[in-house]
């Protein structure tokens, strides 16, 4: 695949280690749900890193009075795609307890492989924040190029992507539709198969975090 300046691929050991069992058909939904937290809060810890939002505040030791750098609060907006994106939400909400949560509902028609819409809630004042757009999987790139516009159609400048697992497909889809949005995809898999899954892939994420399957 073509390197993207907007394009990080994790490919922490100990983030891989914990996709090796995600993947695994055997791994329990409890699992599953548990993992998909952990590595959120891992990408979400390694993403923002050079641009949390932060502001001064005065602390009062034991000894004297300092000015400290703290997180800024309701500064980040987490926006699932749904289903599988909300597996992703806690892992987030760990670091940052006060993120507000958008909703945006999008499935892929099972034979054209094209997002359809069904439902969007977003906070007030959106336009302003820093916003987290999350979905474990990214194939062909559809719902998070849909989803991504959706945002920049309300107003939002500063929208990040994080997926799980990408297919050379879909990041080279959504790195080439959104140059100004950094994506950050903790593996890069081989690619799709016929029928839009990603290889090797977990199967279908939401069955696998909700047991609807
Ligand atoms: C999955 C996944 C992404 C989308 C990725 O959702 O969670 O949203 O597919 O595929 P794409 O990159 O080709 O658009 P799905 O459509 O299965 O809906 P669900 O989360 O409700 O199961
Ligand atoms: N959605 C999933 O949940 N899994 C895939 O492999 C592709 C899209």
């Amino acid at each position: 695949m073509k390197q993207y300046d907007n394009v990080v691929i994790f490919d922490h050991p100990l983030i891989k280690h914990k996709i090796a069992i995600l993947r695994d058909e055997n791994t329990s939904m409890k699992e599953f749900r548990e993992l998909v937290e952990e590595i959120t809060t891992l990408m979400t810890y390694e993403s923002l890193k050079e641009d949390v939002p932060t502001t001064e505040k005065e602390v009062k030791t034991p000894l004297e009075v300092c000015t400290q750098r703290v997180v800024k609060d309701n500064a980040i907006v987490i926006v699932p795609i749904l289903r599988a994106g909300l597996g992703m939400v806690n892992g987030i909400h760990v670091l940052f307890p006060s993120a507000r949560v958008g909703h945006i509902g999008m499935y892929r028609d099972e034979e054209t492989l094209q997002p359809q819409s069904y439902y969007c809630k977003l906070p007030t004042g959106i336009e302003e924040k820093l916003v987290l757009v999350v979905d474990p999987m990214l194939a062909t790139g559809g719902s998070a190029c849909d989803a991504i516009q959706l945002l920049k159609d309300r107003g939002c400048k500063h929208i990040k992507f994080m997926a799980i697992i990408g297919a050379p497909e879909g990041v080279t889809r959504v790195a080439e539709a959104h140059p100004d949005v950094k994506i950050y995809v903790s593996t890069l898999d081989r690619c799709l198969n016929d029928k839009g899954y990603i290889l090797p892939g977990l199967g279908d994420a939401g069955d696998r975090l909700f047991g609807t399957k």
